[in-house]
């Protein structure tokens, strides 16, 4: 089966295509390179440079090709960003999904995978959570553009399936974070992990947006996958929808049902990297919910994965992705 890899030259769409690799599957890359690295594409892996808004360019790249499933990574994920440019995150975000299914649909596509986010979830109240953790059933109520376009993504895809026997996945992934080789690591400076890097290779404290929060040491609590966990899930993903009956449709938690505060979290990163520093405590950050970990207990269910990598081991490896640069 081939696949067509949307985003496969950023982030986790790269440590997916190498997954998928590894586990015997063809695959396509088709990015834009708007925040991808052409290099992290392996050599031997076609890539194809355009949008997902680029209809005419997606027929060409489907034609021939005899594409059968799609894991669909790009988009942009900034949620400060969305906040100022919402009309941008839905042009590529909602918009760039609709031509891209449209496009794969009219080809005879039959599987899909979509990139979605606990974003989706919002500031979930401790009322509605089942022992503490966020279900896939748990109301979305998202609290950004951003989490909006992924949401709007999911149903999008969900219509689409149901009209057009496309079988579908959303995959909700919480806080990802690691590398599975140096020169894989996230290059952005957008989640705690590299923000905490960054301040503390410049010789600042790392910060901490409040301390009186209600959760054991006061920070903010957040549940943290490894990449290549996060990239395993897509395989097995992938390989049920390929043999799914047509219309199936699964929206499903990645995370590792494990709760780390940022407290814990730069702790670990001081330990990891030798380069501890006091925190600085600042005031609490608009919009950061007290809690999100997920339950991770469907996937387990449906597709028999959990992850397999802790926290140490997420921080060794982003950091060797660090010291790379
Ligand atoms: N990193 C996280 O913590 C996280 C958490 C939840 C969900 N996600 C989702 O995972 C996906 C991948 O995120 P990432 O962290 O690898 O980000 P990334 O920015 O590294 O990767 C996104 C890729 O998509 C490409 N792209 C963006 N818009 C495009 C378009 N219109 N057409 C073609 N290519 C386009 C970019 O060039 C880039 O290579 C995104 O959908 C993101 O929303 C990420």
């Amino acid at each position: 089966m081939t696949w067509l890899i949307t985003g496969g030259a950023g982030y986790i769409g790269a440590h997916v295509v190498r997954a998928l690799r590894a586990a015997g599957e063809e695959t396509l890359v088709y990015d834009d390179l708007s925040t991808g690295v052409a290099d992290r594409v392996p050599s031997d892996v076609e890539l194809v440079v355009g949008s997902t808004l680029d209809r005419a360019l997606l027929d060409r790249t489907l034609a021939g090709r005899s594409v059968t499933g799609v894991v669909h990574l790009a988009a942009k994920k900034q949620v400060g960003e969305s906040v100022e440019r919402p009309l941008h995150y839905y042009r590529e975000n909602v918009e760039g999904l609709r031509v891209l299914l449209d496009a794969v649909t009219e080809a005879g596509v039959r599987a899909f995978v979509f990139s979605s986010s606990a974003a989706v979830y919002g500031m979930p109240d401790e009322a509605v959570l089942t022992d503490g953790l966020v279900t896939e059933d748990t109301p979305c109520a998202p609290m950004s553009p951003y989490g909006e376009t992924k949401l709007a993504g999911e149903w999008l895809l969900r219509a689409t399936g149901r009209a057009t026997g496309l079988a579908t996945a959303s995959l909700r992934y919480f806080n990802v974070a690691g590398a599975a080789s140096p020169e894989l690591a996230d290059t952005g400076v957008f989640n705690l992990v590299p923000m905490v890097f960054e301040r503390l290779t410049a010789g600042d404290a790392p910060r901490i947006f409040g301390a009186d929060y209600p959760t054991p040491d006061g920070t903010c609590v957040r549940d943290y996958i490894h990449v290549a966990d996060l990239a395993e899930a897509h395989v097995v993903t992938a390989q049920r929808l390929a043999g799914a009956a047509p219309g199936t449709d699964l929206t499903l938690n990645v995370g590792r049902g494990v709760g780390v505060s940022v407290r814990e979290m730069i702790d670990t990163i001081s330990r990891e990297t030798g380069l501890g520093t006091a925190p600085e405590i600042q005031h609490r950050r608009p919009g950061d919910p007290a809690r999100v970990v997920a339950s991770a207990d469907r996937i387990a269910v449906e597709l028999g994965w959990s992850a397999k990598r802790d926290v140490p081991e997420m921080v060794t490896s982003a950091w060797a992705g660090r010291l790379r640069r």
